[in-house]
């Protein structure tokens, strides 16, 4: 059951065969795929790219690698093992078996859920379509085209859900999905972030390091729904997520790695006219990233989590893990708050707080990496550091929506935030020059000269292996 058929015109680990019904309605689904593929995703020609394709869902051996041409990728539907013991993790239904199927009370809101997740798959591949024109290495390339296959087979794992579990509203949502566009006028993605446009390397890391780590994070919570396959769809998702945390984490290292050793070698932090990103302009991207990823969080306080958790559909990361009793009727937390008009803290219900808990464990993942990028800096012998803002700045969604804040958390007035924004958000004169930089280097083995070489290559192939071949 665990071993997806390659032999399927949908690779699969979920017994499609045995639903005629279900795969035929899959089938007709996947040209419309493809024809989206085709129009939104990656614009560089290629012939192939050295690719992970999922063909189990255990151990070691759940991938393998090949040079295989995009559109041919085996986009399938692969769940975690069944745990036929499961039970629920926590809320009003803790204890009892997992779902194996919807409860009619609780249909809107997981097919809510799904949908939400579902739209930022493909989201993401639109914003990239175009950063194949300037690829800072074919290792790059590589990992950028594997980030867009596999956020491709994300869609697909929702779009399984919406077909197996929700009827014809389930159907038109998979339609729907494939509609709406990142950044259109008309039919925009669902979140905001997934509507800013990724273009240029610079944004590619800063977006896999934060925005795909939110990814990550509401990723674990829907893997300890007590709605069966969703929690194991996420399992076996947050395994290929892994690889996309270490493509934006990775990417960051190098890019503050060479601008580091650019400013060691002549002595100076204006680096800019040497021809790569100076650490100030880093810090601004650091800065916009990681505010719009926060308000991929949703507000401080929400009674509509709190009736998720209660309810059983969306846990706590690591929920098995927490030692209290899982259902926080009679506990508290303390949230950001605006109180009179300033940056606060308030205690509320440990049920409505819930999307702070999980901000709270992304903000402490997100300083782990600004940790390793310090670390970089100062074996660079240099005291320059970056940081992470205040979680009042810039901020589109929750309590501190209204207001504008510095960096540091300081309030500001209006006319003070539109004064200096341009010193902590990138300007359209930062813009411009990161784009300068963003010239493509497809020869194997070499690399642009704003960001340094990975210090390993992907599944034991050195950097300058033939990772993909243009057309
Ligand atoms: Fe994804
Ligand atoms: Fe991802």
């Amino acid at each position: 059951m665990s071993r997806p058929d390659y032999a399927e015109k949908i690779p699969n680990n979920v017994g499609l065969a045995e639903d005629r019904r279900l795969q035929r309605a899959l089938e007709s689904w996947q040209p419309d795929f493809l024809s989206w593929w085709e129009t939104m995703g990656p614009t560089l020609p290629t012939q192939d790219v050295y690719l992970r394709t999922a063909i189990d869902v255990r151990g070691a051996g759940w991938a393998q690698f090949g040079h295989v041409p995009m559109i041919d990728y085996r986009w399938g539907i692969f769940l975690a093992d069944k745990n036929p013991d499961r039970r629920v993790a926590f809320g009003a239904h803790k204890g009892e078996p997992a779902w194996q199927k919807v409860p009619g009370e609780y249909r809107a809101e997981l097919q809510r859920l799904i949908v939400i997740q579902g739209d930022t798959e493909p989201a993401s591949v639109e914003q990239q379509r175009n950063l194949g024109a300037t690829a800072p290495s074919l290792y790059d390339l590589r990992n950028l085209f594997q980030v867009n296959v596999e956020e491709g087979r994300h869609l697909w794992a929702m779009v399984y859900l919406l077909h197996a579990y929700f009827g014809r509203e389930g159907r038109e949502e998979a339609e729907e999905l494939l509609h709406r566009n990142s950044g259109s006028a008309d039919s925009p993605r669902i979140l905001g972030a997934f509507n800013e446009e990724t273009p240029d390397w610079l944004s590619f890391y800063m977006f896999t390091y934060f925005t795909d780590r939110d990814g990550k994070y509401q990723l674990g919570t829907l893997k300890e729904s007590a709605f069966d396959p969703l929690s194991r769809t996420c399992e076996f998702m947050l395994k290929e997520e892994a690889h996309h945390m270490m493509v934006g984490t990775t990417g960051v290292d190098r890019v503050v790695e060479r601008t580091a050793q650019v400013m060691v070698e002549n002595d100076t932090d204006d680096v800019a006219a040497l021809g790569v990103i100076p650490l100030n302009v880093i810090q601004k991207y650091l800065n916009f990233h990681y505010s719009v990823s926060l308000d991929l969080f949703g507000g401080e306080t929400s009674t509509n989590v709190a009736n998720y958790y209660t309810a059983g559909l969306k846990g706590r990361w690591l929920e098995e893990r927490r030692k209290d009793d899982h259902q926080l009727t009679n506990d508290s937390i303390m949230v950001d708050a605006l109180i009179e008009g300033e940056i606060a803290q308030n205690e509320v219900m440990a049920l409505t707080g819930l999307n702070t808990d999980l901000r709270r464990e992304y903000v402490a993942d997100c300083s782990g990496g600004v940790k390793r990028w310090n670390r970089i800096l100062e074996e660079a012998g240099l005291a320059q550091r970056l940081y992470l803002p205040h979680v009042a700045f810039n901020r589109k969604v929750g309590a501190f929506a209204g207001i504008e804040a510095s960096p540091s958390g300081e309030k500001l007035t209006a006319s003070e935030w539109e004064a200096r924004k341009g010193q902590w958000l990138p300007t359209d004169t930062d813009k411009t020059f990161v784009r300068s930089l963003m010239q493509p280097v497809y020869e194997r083995g070499k690399i642009a000269a704003w960001v340094a070489p990975p210090r390993n290559g992907i599944n034991g192939q050195p950097f300058d292996y033939d990772y993909v071949h243009l057309a």
